[in-house]
């Protein structure tokens, strides 16, 4: 309800088309847009009443183009992925569009600044040919980088200039002795038996009037790289372009690969993800991409017009050098090897600065961690190579980064030099640039590690694709660590693109039939299909990404196959227990060996059955599909009667006694009202054995302290969490951890390393616990009722000792924030709700009467609705703005 009758100081930002900033290459006929309300700090219960667009074409010199397209002036609070009717954008077209909004204060934003957005070619029929070596990369080879030129002219400076570009392997392209574009790792790695990306730049002020050269360094990338246990897509890596010029009289001319295409080998003497890269600088020109040219062995290109590839346009943002680390420590091991210490384990590479006599091999070598005797500890690298080597030129000082490769590392051995200086290296931080979402912060020194290394989790691990681990030969999008680390990582990061993308391959690596489903890793690399726990990533990063962020088509992509793995799952559950070859379990657990972790596989591929399920009926709900949600939610009931039968004995307890096996139960709500306290108990007891820590691996652990908050169990979720011996995540944390484990036991002061080579130092997976940094210690949740955080909840639950805690989300809608802290006896908790959004807010307070804002009775308090009281919490629903409350000292 409005507060202030005067009219409110209302402004947009944030404009994004296709979530996407100032797009280059959107294919989307009718592309979608949202906005974010501003309104003034002090203003509350500001939401949308209206809004309008406006959307206009520009021609290549920057003009209006005909009339711009306006909608009418559209009643309603939407602010998200909004279309505007009767605009169909065309291909190759830049776009203006400026949105105005009016509010319940009477505020009128005015038309907002214009944002721009491009789009891209909108077929999936790739216009040209493609050209490559047509050498074949044999399985295990790191080959050299292919260097391609192509000579044109243009009589004038074109007005606009366009490059499309799509490449079978990685691709960096260069005009006139300059790189093109800093991203890294283009254009993506997709499921190439299905597709392959594309990405598009503006080059036109590199272009000049006269002779002009585009050149492109072609390495092998995740295309002919083999990845682990031999895999390769393809053994012929191949390139294409588009270069789109546009003269001032609007006419177009469009240079694709011909005949003179020219391939030389240059300086990157071995590429391969796993392997790294050579580089020998004597070998380099600079006029190798400029008319002048090289003195290289060129020769003619070989076209291949046969690939018909579909291609698609990137929907997420992609890899860019995000920060960079100086080192910490150096240490000259022996003579002439360094040991340089970035004191992060991290994940890029470095560059490198050197003087040295021409022909000097300097080779970096990468590790998470050192041994005792503090050289490298590479037996986790397993066969990755993972090495750099840079010969020199000898030409004054030297400046090197590899390209087609990159490293999880904390420590760099430097040898080939006789002595180094500091300067020598920095760290280059990688990953996929999504713009940052959350930030937590709270009084617990071990907590806020905890919550770091998350984070450095996620920026490592979030490279392209969610991979498991950057740094030994795997580095892939395993699906299992994937789901569970979802929403943690929707928090941190604005991931919904990022997701949206992923999941084309993991559809696109489907497999039908009866012992198919979705793969374990996306891109598919044919390995297991329809793990439970990590098949079921299908259903639920869909679900977990349109919570975040209400884009629907996340939903409606996937919904025919979500179908498919329904229909699957159910052939294999006649009985309602779900009977499919066995699979990973609750990986990891501590205490068995490798692989062997109960409880039994059926019992958690029953319970990931009935929550897949249960996504799967609400999603069709979203998409207006009763007819598909009923369906799934009678199978459903069946199947957790089936569980009921099947496991829990009367008195609650589950055969295989263990953690994972309640917390399935309980967390994915199969157990009915009079097993829920019975479980408990048992739950509690199978802590309780366990000296009050956890005993779970990467399905049970992200149950854990939601299960236990959810029983009321809060004071013993955050004894668990802030356990500091072995199981548990302060353990690692305690231990110098700067980034999460593989394992709860990846290192021990008894025994060092684990001794299973399976030992990754970044490996994100445990890092989900984080959700509950921001859900329940701070309280801030996304209601699925309202996806993309229109409406959300504010339920702080202190406790642990902590006295404060902070979290903010930049929401779709602007920030949500919620910070707490305990000051004589009083509970001071701070909130701000974005414009347009509404919080139902919880507050630990035995009374109505307990609660203060701003000094004044809750019923006083515009902008808040219906306070009850009830169990021990205070509960009402709260308009924008920002908010002081005090629950007094009982
Ligand atoms: C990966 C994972 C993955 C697992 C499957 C490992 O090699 O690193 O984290 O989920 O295999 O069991």
């Amino acid at each position: 309800m409005p507060v202030s009758s005067a009219a409110s100081q209302l402004s947009v930002s944030r404009l994004r088309c296709e979530g996407q900033e100032a797009a280059t290459a959107i294919d989307a006929p009718e592309p979608q847009f949202s906005w974010r309300l501003d309104s003034a700090d002090d203003e509350r219960g500001v939401r949308q009443t209206a809004y309008q667009l406006r959307v206009t074409q520009l021609n290549a010199t920057g003009q209006p183009v005909g009339d711009p397209v306006i909608s009418e002036r559209v009643a309603s609070d939407l602010n998200r992925w909004v279309t505007l009717p009767d605009f169909t954008a065309k291909p190759r077209t830049h776009y203006l569009w400026q949105v105005r909004v009016w509010d319940n204060l009477g505020g009128d934003s005015g038309w907002s600044d214009p944002a721009s957005f491009e789009t891209g070619l909108m077929t999936s029929v790739w216009p040209a040919s493609w050209v490559g070596d047509g050498r074949i990369v044999g399985r295990g080879d790191a080959p050299a980088a292919r260097y391609f030129r192509t000579v044109f002219s243009t009589a004038e400076k074109p007005v606009r200039a366009r490059l499309y570009l799509s490449a079978f392997g990685l691709v960096e392209p260069w005009i006139n002795g300059q790189r093109a574009t800093d991203d890294c790792f283009l254009p993506g790695w997709p499921d190439y038996r299905e597709r392959v990306f594309y990405v598009a730049y503006d080059v036109t002020d590199l272009i000049t009037a006269g002779e002009n050269v585009l050149g492109l360094i072609l390495g092998e990338g995740w295309y002919s790289s083999t990845l682990m246990r031999g895999f390769q897509f393809g053994n012929e890596p191949h390139v294409s372009f588009l270069l789109e010029l546009t003269g001032a009289d609007g006419e177009s001319t469009a240079i694709v690969p011909d005949e003179d295409v020219q391939i030389a080998t240059g300086p990157i003497l071995a590429n391969s993800i796993y392997y790294g890269e050579t580089f020998d600088a004597r070998l380099d020109d600079v006029n190798w991409s400029r008319v002048a040219g090289s003195d290289w062995n060129w020769e003619p290109a070989v076209l291949r017009p046969d690939n018909r590839i579909p291609v698609m346009s990137r929907l997420s943002p992609p890899v860019r050098r995000i920060e960079e680390l100086k080192p910490v420590a150096r240490e000259e091991r022996e003579p002439g090897v360094f040991v340089f210490d970035f004191g992060q384990n991290m994940v890029g590479w470095t560059r490198l600065q050197v003087r040295a006599p021409a022909g000097t091999k300097i080779t970096l070598r990468f590790a998470e961690m050192l041994e005792p005797d503090g050289t490298l500890h590479t037996d986790n690298l397993r066969t990755a190579r993972a090495t750099a080597d840079y010969i020199v030129s000898g030409d004054g000082i030297e400046t090197w980064e590899p390209r087609f490769t990159f490293f999880g590392f904390r420590y760099v051995e430097v040898t080939g030099l006789p002595n180094v200086s500091d300067d020598l290296l920095t760290g280059v931080v990688l990953h996929s640039d999504l713009a940052r979402r959350g930030e937590f912060e709270c009084s617990a020194p071990l907590l806020n590690q905890l919550y770091h290394n998350t984070l450095w989790g996620q920026k490592g691990n979030f490279l392209e694709v969610p991979t498991d681990c950057p740094q030994r030969d795997e580095r892939l999008g395993w699906t299992g660590d994937a789901q569970i680390f979802s929403n943690t990582a929707l928090y941190n990061m604005d991931a919904g693109n990022f997701y949206r993308q992923w999941l084309y391959g993991l559809r696109d690596g489907y497999r039908p039939g009866a012992n198919g489903g979705y793969p374990d890793v996306a891109p598919d690399i044919r390995l297991r299909y329809g793990s439970a726990g990590w098949g079921d990533a299908g259903v639920i990063i869909p679900w977990v990404t349109w919570v975040h962020t209400g884009d629907l088509r996340v939903l409606e992509e996937n919904f025919a196959s979500i179908q498919e793995w329904i229909a699957l799952q159910e052939t294999q559950a006649f009985d309602g227990i779900r009977r499919s070859p066995e699979s990973y379990g609750d990986w990891l657990s501590p205490g068995f060996p490798r692989g062997k972790a109960p409880p039994p596989y059926e019992l958690i591929a029953t319970a990931y059955f009935a929550r897949t399920l249960d996504l799967a009926a609400r999603i069709a709900e979203v998409l207006g599909r009763d007819d598909v949600a009923a369906r799934n939610r009678a199978l459903l009931e069946r199947v957790k009667a089936a569980f009921q039968r099947e496991y829990i004995a009367l008195d609650g307890r589950i055969t295989t006694d263990m953690q994972t096996a309640y917390l399935l139960a309980l967390g994915f709500d199969l157990v009915t009202e009079e097993q829920r306290p019975l479980l408990k108990q048992h739950l509690l007891r199978t802590i309780a054995q366990k000296d009050d820590h956890l005993s779970t691996g990467f399905l049970g652990t992200p149950l854990l302290l939601p299960v236990l908050a959810d029983l009321g169990e809060t004071d013993l979720a955050y004894t668990i969490l802030q356990q500091e011996s072995y199981p548990g995540w302060l353990f690692s944390v305690k231990n110098g951890a700067t980034t999460i484990w593989e394992r709860w036991n990846s290192w021990t002061p008894e025994e060092g390393f684990n001794r299973e080579g399976m030992n990754s130092f970044n490996h994100y997976a445990y890092g989900s616990v984080v959700e509950w940094f921001y859900d329940t210690i701070a309280g801030l949740r996304p209601d699925p009722s309202a996806p993309g955080w229109k409406r959300f909840a504010i339920a702080p639950r202190p406790g642990g000792g902590l006295t404060h805690a902070a979290a903010s989300v930049e929401t779709p809608h602007g920030k949500a924030a919620s910070s707490w802290r305990i000051a004589d006896g009083e509970l001071h908790v701070d909130v701000e709700v974005p414009a347009n959004t509404e919080a139902d807010v919880s507050l630990p307070a035995p009374a109505i009467a307990a609660v203060t804002e701003g000094g004044r009775a809750l019923a006083q308090v515009g902008a808040i609705s219906g306070p009850r009281a009830d169990g021990g919490f205070v509960t009402f629903t709260l308009g924008s703005g920002r908010y002081q409350f005090v629950i007094a000292a009982n």
